[in-house]
């Protein structure tokens, strides 16, 4: 417990990308895709891909799915030249089509598809495309009436989709994570209760005990995220918390949905310094001595006690977004840390919409971010649109509410990455 954790990933060369008006109506793609290529691929609507695939960056792409349906057919000349472009830089196409017309289908293979599948996706027909593309069986070839395949295909060998690594140390199998936004708004407290679900819903049959402390004791929103009432009981446990047992501190917690226990912000809104290192260390104590997890929402500005938290913590994520705002107060961050001496090796940042995959623009600020702080930021989010707002206003998990949102596809793969290094640490201790 609190040993540090060291999360290093390298974001994944995108291979492939979709190609769709809006990918969200092809969720079946987005999971063959996922399951196929792991994080290595990026999406584009139609007038984005046709500015995308003129970049010298689109020659990285081994192939594009183009999935298309009935309302795309008014836009058949734009998706031809889609098709072209990618023909002309030599990446595949695949073809996903729903209830489009057959002369609208017959001119969209005509103009370079290498290969065609229906929508909804029968089970394993995207992964058989891909193998049929990877070993040249391409419509194309087929129409060449099994001919010698083209020079540009034998120049094109598949590519494997490079892995994503996190690697952790000193993790015991009780672990506790604080989130900290380094600018108002950036999301540490929609990751620190979804990353606290994901975490407690992870395994079925065994899953984590967690606890979610929200210690943003004036304008903490976790129970308004959850759906939970403040508690008077939780001021008293505050500003008493050494004096306090474990029964009076289990009587604060509340439950949401049986699987997640919540010690929410006070009802009232109370100064930081109410609270000093003594009372946070005990209220620490109680939560890590009853949880497997403990994950604690922090205030975003820094207080006597960020320092208790921060060295109890296995991993201190620290959100921000790509702007000047979250630029500036994460240098202040950084050096407030340094001048204390404090371990700014367990601080794990967080860049929260962050740029889509092919967005080179936006890939390009977010390397001139990192540099310019002399940070990393593996771990990126993506913006998860209104959903993310819509599941916080009405009080549930994104996991309950859009199961399939980017955002909470991340944090879930965050979590299984955490719960994985846990259970390494725990077999290797
Ligand atoms: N990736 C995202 N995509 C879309 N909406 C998001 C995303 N992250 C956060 N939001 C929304 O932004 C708002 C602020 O998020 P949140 O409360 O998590 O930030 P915070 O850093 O905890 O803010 P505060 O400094 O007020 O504590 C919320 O309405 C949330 O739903
Ligand atoms: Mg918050």
């Amino acid at each position: 417990m609190s040993g540090g954790l060291a999360l290093k990933s390298t974001p994944a060369p995108i291979v492939a990308c979709t190609i769709a008006r809006d990918v969200q109506t092809f969720d079946l793609l987005i999971d063959d895709i996922e399951a196929e290529l792991g994080e290595a691929w990026g999406d584009l609507n139609f007038l984005e891909a046709q500015a995308f695939l003129v970049q010298p960056e689109a020659d990285d792409l081994e192939f594009v799915a183009i999935a298309v349906d009935d309302e795309d057919e008014p836009d058949v000349e734009l998706l031809l030249r889609v098709i072209e472009l990618a023909k002309a830089r030599n990446v595949k196409v695949i073809l996903i089509a729903e209830d489009v017309s057959p002369p609208t289908l017959h001119r969209l293979l005509n103009a370079g598809a290498d290969d065609f599948v229906p929508y909804p996706l029968p089970e394993r027909a995207f992964h058989q495309s891909l193998e049929r593309i990877r070993a040249g069986h391409t419509l194309a070839a087929q129409r060449a009436d099994a001919g010698p395949e083209s020079p540009n295909q034998q120049d094109a060998p598949p590519q494997a989709p490079a892995p994503i690594r996190h690697a952790t140390t000193n993790m015991g199998d009780r672990v506790t994570f604080a989130v900290q936004s380094m600018a108002g708004g950036t999301g540490a407290t929609t990751l620190a209760t979804n990353l606290a679900w994901e975490l407690a819903t992870i395994d079925k049959k065994d899953p984590p005990t967690v606890c979610l402390v929200d210690l943003d004791l004036q304008f903490g929103s976790v129970s308004t995220y959850l759906d939970l009432t403040r508690r008077d009981v939780v001021f008293e446990m505050l500003s008493e918390a050494q004096n306090m047992d474990v029964d009076a501190f289990k009587q604060a917690l509340q439950s949401y949905d049986g699987k997640l226990s919540v010690f929410t912000a006070p009802s009232d809104i109370l100064p930081l310094d109410l609270i000093g290192p003594v009372e946070v260390g005990a209220l620490l104590d109680f939560a890590q001595s009853c949880f497997d997890i403990v994950v604690v929402d922090m205030p975003s500005a820094i207080v006597q006690w960020t320092e208790t938290v921060l060295n109890r913590s296995d991993v201190y994520f620290a959100t921000l977004e790509l702007d000047m705002r979250s630029a500036q107060n994460t240098l202040r961050f950084i050096k407030a840390l340094q001048a204390e001496d404090l371990p700014l090796d367990k601080v794990h940042y967080v860049l929260n919409r962050a740029p889509r995959g092919l967005d080179m623009n936006g890939k390009a600020r977010v390397k001139r971010l990192a540099e310019s702080l002399g940070i990393t930021l593996n771990t990126q989010l993506p913006d998860g649109t209104k959903q993310v707002t819509q599941a916080c206003d009405h009080g549930a998990p994104l996991a309950e509410m859009a199961k399939k949102n980017p955002l909470r596809k991340d944090i879930a793969k965050l979590a299984k990455t955490l719960h994985e290094a846990i259970k390494a640490e725990a077999a290797a201790s």
